[in-house]
């Protein structure tokens, strides 16, 4: 279940610490939150290390509970701290610049362990359906599927059009990959990345080959794998 998924997620990142690993490259939505109920019980000093988001809505400040600035901040950085916490500036007004900005970020610091969860519509990050294979941190505009969920966990609609996000290009190099999927919602998209070809139809299917990729998966989320 979601619970032990997070734990197990959890022992990983902790052994990757220990064996050196200093950048957590960190996701938003419901998925990861048991992971970092976890990260913030545990006894690991994660004051060495430094946290790269993987994307942010545009127009949303970090004081918006909807950004996910505000999310980072109290499911884990009020409680646990880092060296530094980087999420990509939604209100920057150069956007352009914003994205090089944040690219000179990863180019300091690559990912050790990239955390993600995965859209229903297979995104990752914000890297929606038909995304192309080699792109670096971009502006995007989000796909109804995306904004729809994201409904689910506040009481209001997220006004918001677009988002910034890293690429496809940018999560391939990390060095480890944890993607965690829970729920029956999850369990179509699920199947076609873990089964199905490999296609920008489905970004998360673009993940396939990477030789360092775990999946944590529920009993629902994991429910319609043949193999
Ligand atoms: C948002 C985030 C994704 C996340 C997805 C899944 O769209 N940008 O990074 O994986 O939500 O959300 P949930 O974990 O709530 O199902």
């Amino acid at each position: 279940d979601a619970e032990e998924g997070g734990k197990k997620a959890f022992e990983l990142i902790k052994e990757g610490i220990d064996n050196g690993a200093q950048v957590l490259g960190l996701a938003t939505g419901s998925t990861p939150e048991t992971l970092y109920q976890e990260m913030v019980k545990s006894d690991v000093d994660f004051s060495n290390c430094v946290s790269i988001n993987l994307d942010e809505y545009i127009g949303l400040s970090g004081d918006n509970d909807q950004s996910y600035r505000y999310f980072m901040n109290s499911h884990l950085f009020n409680d646990k701290p880092f060296k530094a916490t980087y999420v990509p500036n939604g209100k920057a007004e150069d956007l352009a610049a914003e994205c090089r900005h944040y690219e000179e970020i990863l180019a300091n610091h690559p990912i050790d362990i990239q955390i993600l969860g995965i859209g229903e519509n297979a995104h990752i990050g914000f890297n929606e359906p038909n995304v192309p294979l080699d792109t670096y941190c971009h502006v995007v505009g989000l796909d109804p599927v995306t904004k729809d969920v994201s409904i689910k966990d506040f009481d209001k609609a997220l006004d918001v059009k677009q988002g910034i996000s890293l690429g496809m290009k940018t999560i391939n190099e990390a060095d480890t990959i944890l993607l965690i999927a829970n729920d029956l919602r999850k369990s179509d998209i699920v199947k076609k990345t873990i089964e199905g070809e490999k296609t920008p139809k489905v970004p998360s299917s673009l993940l396939k080959d990477f030789p360092k990729l775990y999946f944590f998966l529920d009993e629902a989320a994991a429910s319609k794998l043949d193999k």
